[in-house]
């Protein structure tokens, strides 16, 4: 962690994603920790960044968290599976300031709750193309056999609103049939998106395997981390404190990302600020 001394815990959060999707990550988090003011950046004029290759998501990442520092916030969530398995782990040195991703946190989660050892792990081509997941896995548990797969059309479904649509069986059952053939009992939703298809991915893998959402599993490591270096603003959803300051930005006209954002997360945006993130 960094030095905290230097950081207010009254600064808010920051979060970044490539669009909308890392409000999944958000939702988990205001569950949490209600009374925190929240900046939360959408790339929306650059997204998806889950086809794009790393030296790509990499710049883009860096100008992510210049615009988020900039906002003088006191910790950074990466938000997106994509930019968390292939920019992060190289960028984090860069900075002062704690940056989480989503990847150990949702690693950590399948080993603790695989009984048979066996662990899927879904995705955008460039989460799986990184093999992020696997990756630390095996640094925790080298006995795991890991099995994972790209399914990018989750994303357009669930940003769509095709949430418990046939063609959205039709398409999971597709692509899910060779994680039944290989026995997992625990499956990593390891995309912003996916947490929004959650009901048909855990009907068409059965009640035996559990299903891990990083971004819940990322949230209570914020809580942890904030906790452990002082940083926490209160003491706990039930501290009385009024609801914290949730201000939203994206690279984009902000019309579409209101109106998805109000699925992803459940309640109404107050304000979308447009900015030019190339400027960063
Ligand atoms: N946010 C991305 C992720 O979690 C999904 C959308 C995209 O490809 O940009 O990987």
């Amino acid at each position: 962690m960094t030095n905290s001394s230097l950081i207010s815990p009254t600064a808010p959060i920051g979060i970044f994603d490539s669009g909308v999707g890392g409000l999944t990550v958000a939702r988990e988090l205001f569950k949490l920790l209600p009374h925190e003011d929240i900046v939360y950046f959408g790339d929306v004029g650059r997204y998806p960044y889950g086809g794009r290759s790393k030296e790509i998501i990499t710049q883009f990442t860096r100008q992510d968290i210049a615009f988020l520092l900039e906002n003088d916030v006191k910790f950074i969530i990466c938000a997106c599976n994509s930019a968390s398995s292939v920019a992060l782990e190289e960028l984090q040195d860069d900075y002062e300031l704690s940056i989480v991703g989503v990847i150990e946190p949702g690693a950590r989660a399948a080993v603790e709750r695989t009984s048979n050892g066996r662990v899927g792990i879904i995705g955008t081509h460039a989460t799986i193309g990184s093999n992020a997941y696997a990756g630390c896995i095996h640094r925790i548990d080298p006995k795991i056999k890991v099995f994972s797969l790209a399914c990018p059309l989750f994303v357009p479904l669930a940003e769509e609103g095709y949430i418990d649509q046939e063609a959205t069986y039709l398409i999971a059952r597709d692509y899910l049939q060779t994680m039944h053939d290989v026995e997992i009992d625990a499956l990593v939703l390891g995309c912003t998106h996916y947490p929004l298809l959650k009901n048909v991915i855990a009907e068409v893998m059965g009640e035996k395997v559990t299903l891990i959402d990083s971004g819940e599993e990322t949230a209570r490591v914020a809580l942890q981390s904030l906790t452990d270096a002082g940083l926490l603003r209160t003491t706990g959803p039930d501290s009385g404190m009024p609801k914290g300051v949730r201000k939203y930005f994206v690279s984009d006209v902000p019309e579409k990302f209101s109106k998805v954002a109000t699925r992803f997360l459940g309640e109404l945006l107050d304000k979308v600020t447009r900015v030019d993130i190339s400027g960063y």
